[in-house]
């Protein structure tokens, strides 16, 4: 959570920070802040509580001179949202500014110690210790910034990303990371630095992804330079970013997350290009097939995930208990790194995450490899903290997804699941060639079909307006359309801030139907598979108890169409595949019913997109 940005160059820094600071507010927004030095050699420290925008209206009659700054936006959690709370910090002589992404665990000894040797402090936060620290070593042992910056950091326990400029020295940005993500962009005569590539991508397609306890120096007309804690110099590796600015932009829809649900059929095609090939008859994971011997051999597979990423999880066990029989266990990422797992060098891991970021996963993955287990992860976002820990593993490919409720990563990611589960299945044998073909010849459809649920969306718009001003929702589903229900439920939740439940439909009567009355509407996740003789019954179990039903089935669907009061009719595919198009409707009643409340969809309160503190 929160990010950081920072610039150093030629051009007006203001207004490039901004600019970062507005693509990174996914990460973070309940306030915001600048600090520039200004050509006078002044160091101006601006910041507001709220939205970036905030910040901007606040900016606007002061001096935002200067070609060298950094700037923050923050998702609160040492010390609530408020102005003084917010970074950059500054350090008591007025010389040091610092913006942090992650948590000082040991923040208090620390701050007693600074307290002691008569150091003031203006925040809660645990950041501010940091940059106290940091003055506190450079006036103690008159060093450079960039030493101060190498020891404060031994003293340091937890998580960190941070940029740190001084007034007297304004040709230089330091900054370091651990945990946290940090990113620097290389550009003519300027250098970007920020917590993710997006607010770099329209400057310079040139980046170097900062590895941890590494810390970047930024200097003016010096080529970057990687450095240890102990100044050991590290090696550049100089990527090239992929990310175009369009996938950036709302391209005309009023919010990312609609955006990024229509951009489904193309973010599928985009997932599963060069994976499904000969008309769907071979499936080729090079992940999974440069490690034929793990997968043929696992005796079982872990699957560590959170949110969203946690759902598709769930659906992973399905798919590969099913296609590959082998046994899946599916963990909290945060339940499974203090649970005192049993794992052996015959488990394989399988990682999954959106952001490559989440700080639970990535210590999951840390235990597992430690214990000697095979860790594949599943990500986003390339160069990310998640596929450089693991093993191996796949992307997903679906572009950037900004808008905080995940939707495009989430079918992304049950698509590689997929197939990820077909490319083991084949190279075990569980599944016969013509099975898998009949399967990768209906994936290769799976985006037009997605096309067509998408034509629903007039249908939820009008049907959301009903259901605006519920105060609870039950979601019900069996089998595969099980996880899609928690899912469906998690988006509602997620951003119109109503209470719902995702049940697996059975266990209803054991508690949930006790809620059920005229007032409480139930969606029920029913297309035609193995079990829709058995959700027909709890169709049946809620309208006799005056619930009202919205109900997911197949085209053609005459029983349930009877019995609920509202029908979504989707395409028909094989059972296995249903959640990507069973979830593309609830997506949609979500995101509706949440403007219709007059929510913010991209922005849900108190929620951030990238989770980098436990
Ligand atoms: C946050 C996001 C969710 C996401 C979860 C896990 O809670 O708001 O959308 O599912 O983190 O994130 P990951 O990046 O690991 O998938």
């Amino acid at each position: 959570m929160c990010g950081i940005v920072g610039y150093i160059g030629n051009n007006n820094a203001y207004d490039i920070l901004i600019k970062g600071l507005h693509r990174l507010e996914y990460r973070g927004y309940d306030s915001a802040g600048v600090a520039i030095v200004s050509p006078e050699g002044q160091l101006n420290v601006y910041k507001s509580m709220g939205k970036v925008s905030n910040l901007e209206a606040y900016c606007k009659d002061k001096n935002k001179e200067g070609v060298i700054g950094i700037a923050h936006t923050r998702w609160a959690t040492h010390g609530e949202p408020s102005d003084c709370n917010a970074h950059p910090h500054f350090s008591e002589d007025g010389n040091i500014a610092l913006v942090h992404n992650g948590t000082i665990e040991n923040y208090k000894v620390l701050k007693e110690a600074l307290l002691q040797h008569g150091c003031r402090f203006h925040s809660d936060t645990d950041t501010e210790v940091l940059v106290q620290l940091i003055e506190y070593i450079r006036l103690t042992n008159n060093c450079s910034l960039l030493d101060a910056v190498r020891e404060a950091l031994k003293e340091v326990v937890g998580a960190y990303a941070i940029a740190v400029i001084e007034k007297n020295n304004p040709d230089q940005i330091i900054a370091a990371r651990k945990s946290s993500p940090l990113v620097v962009g290389i550009g003519e005569d300027e250098m970007f630095l920020a917590s993710d590539a997006t607010p770099i991508v329209e400057y310079t397609d040139n980046v170097v992804y900062v590895k941890d306890e590494e810390i970047a120096v930024i200097r003016r007309g010096e080529p970057l330079k990687l450095v240890n804690l102990e100044n050991q110099e590290a090696e550049i590796d100089v990527k090239k970013l992929k990310v175009s600015i369009s996938e950036l932009e709302k391209g005309g829809y009023d919010h990312f997350m609609l955006k990024e649900i229509f951009e489904q059929p193309r973010t599928l095609t985009d997932c599963i290009r060069g994976r499904v090939v000969e008309d769907g008859r071979r499936v080729l994971i090079n992940g999974v097939s440069d490690n034929k011997e793990k997968f043929i051999n696992a005796h079982r597979i872990i699957i560590v995930a959170c949110g969203t990423s946690w759902h598709a999880a769930l659906l992973g066990k399905y798919l590969i208990q099913d296609m590959c029989r082998i046994p899946v266990e599916v963990e909290y990422a945060s339940e499974f790194r203090y649970s005192n797992p049993v794992l052996t060098s015959n488990d394989v891991v399988i990682a999954i995450s959106q952001s490559g970021e989440t700080a639970d996963t990535l210590a999951a993955i840390q235990i597992a490899k430690k214990m000697g287990a095979f860790v594949y992860g599943i990500s986003n976002v390339v160069g990310s903290s998640i596929p450089r820990e693991t093993h191996s593993g796949t992307y997903i490919h679906v572009g950037p997804e900004i808008g905080v409720a995940s939707t495009k990563a989430f079918t992304g990611q049950v698509m590689v699941l997929t197939m990820v589960a077909l490319a083991i299945a084949e190279l075990k044998g569980t599944m016969t060639q013509e099975q898998i073909a009949e399967l990768g010849k209906v994936i290769t459809k799976i985006p037009d079909l997605v096309s067509q649920t998408l034509k629903l969306n007039d249908k939820i718009k009008h049907l959301s307006l009903i259901y605006t001003y519920a105060r609870n929702f039950l979601y019900l589903g069996r089998g595969y359309s099980y996880p899609v229900a928690l899912e469906g439920a998690l988006k509602l939740k997620e951003i119109s801030y109503i209470h719902a439940e995702g049940y697996p439909a059975a266990e209803m009567k054991h508690g949930p139907i006790a809620l059920i009355d005229a007032e409480m509407p139930t969606v029920i996740i029913a297309p035609n598979d193995h079990l829709y003789e058995k959700i027909v019954n709890n169709v049946q179990q809620v309208k006799a108890r005056h619930g009202s039903v919205i109900a997911i089935v197949t085209e053609g669907d005459t029983e349930i169409r009877n019995m609920a009061d509202h029908v979504l009719e989707v395409p028909e595919v094989p059972e296995c595949l249903t959640p990507i198009i069973t979830s593309i409707p609830l997506q949609l009643l979500s995101y509706y019913i949440a403007i219709n409340k007059g929510k913010n969809v991209d922005m849900p309160r108190n929620l951030a997109k990238s989770v980098t503190v436990e």
